[in-house]
């Protein structure tokens, strides 16, 4: 398959179709970012990388994060987690309060953002320097130290997270919440603040669409089974309201963020990030989405 002419192929056609979106705006910094950036990576399970526009160029990741974090969870704690978070889709947006009250404290999956507070709490329990364990530990899936937090867009979320410091405090009404809020919110905000390109994000999934190996860290990172896991919960989860539609339309399993990111995985073949910062109302971004649908209706195979 020759990776390179098919992504630009699917480059140019998005790009003639001139969709619109709007950049994200609740989160101050993000609004400054240039919506028109649109950029692919391809990695293959050798680590030969094919990219096209702006796909060196850094973004924020946003929610894509929580994939990170939740696999440095899952090494940790195994199936232990499960009992503080579930792993059905939500249906509903990714900062519903609503329907934490409604499920008593359990959110509905890791990458709704009460799950992911959920994540990042584990996170803060089990690791010294949960921050900088993170960095370190992207920077591993990458092979290359790549990693960097965006102070602005951190500082920015920070002061805009009552949301998400509300989900903090109904997660810890229903003790499922062990340490304090604040410090929970801070390693949160960083982890989402990490900015990389469409190629490092591509290179951090690679180790999911290769039975949990990393060619870039050169080791096992999950076992095949989490790994098998974390594919499920991307292919039900990972797009929140709209997951039953990027599984309809792609076929893959994947994450979005609000910083217009997508990280999508082909299992025994690829990883690929795709990043354009023009959401569509659902939070998702609405070229990414139309070049992994066009994406996987050239490729000659699929995963159904
Ligand atoms: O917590 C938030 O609202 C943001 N830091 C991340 C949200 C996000 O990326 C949702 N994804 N589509």
């Amino acid at each position: 398959m020759d990776y390179q002419s098919l992504i630009e192929e699917v480059y140019d056609e998005v790009k003639h179709q001139n969709l619109k979106g709007k950049v994200a705006d609740y989160i101050p910094e993000l609004a400054k970012v240039d919506g028109s950036k649109f950029g692919i990576a391809l990695v293959d399970l050798d680590g030969q990388v094919y990219g096209v526009g702006d796909y060196r160029e850094p973004f924020s990741i946003q929610s894509i994060s929580k994939v990170h974090t939740l696999t440095m969870v899952f090494h940790a704690f195994k199936s232990k987690l499960w009992s503080r978070v579930n792993v059905e889709p939500s249906g509903n947006p990714f900062n519903s309060i609503a329907q934490l009250e409604y499920e008593k404290g359990i959110p509905r999956n890791p990458f709704i953002n009460a799950g992911a507070l959920v994540i990042t709490d584990a996170l803060v329990s089990k690791y010294k320097d949960p921050i900088k364990q993170t960095i370190e530990y992207v920077d591993e899936l990458a092979g290359t130290h790549c990693v960097r937090i965006d102070e602005e867009v951190k500082k920015s979320e920070l002061a805009h997270s009552e949301r998400n410091t509300a989900l903090a405090y109904f997660l810890k009404a229903y003790k499922n919440f062990e340490n304090p809020v604040e410090e929970v919110m801070e390693a949160y905000v960083s982890q989402c603040a990490i900015e990389m390109s469409c190629e490092e994000l591509a290179k951090t999934f690679s180790f999911l669409a290769n039975n949990g190996y990393s060619v870039f860290a050169k080791k096992q990172i999950l076992t095949e089974t989490h790994a098998k896991r974390v594919n499920a919960l991307m292919l039900t989860c990972g797009f929140y309201d709209e997951s039953g539609e990027f599984a309809f339309r792609v076929g893959m399993p994947g994450k979005s963020g609000v910083g217009g990111g997508i990280g999508a995985i082909m299992p025994g073949k690829f990883s690929i990030g795709v990043w354009s910062p023009e959401l569509n109302e659902k939070g998702n971004s609405e070229k990414s989405i139309k070049a992994l649908e066009l994406l996987t209706d050239k490729l000659q195979f699929s995963l159904f």
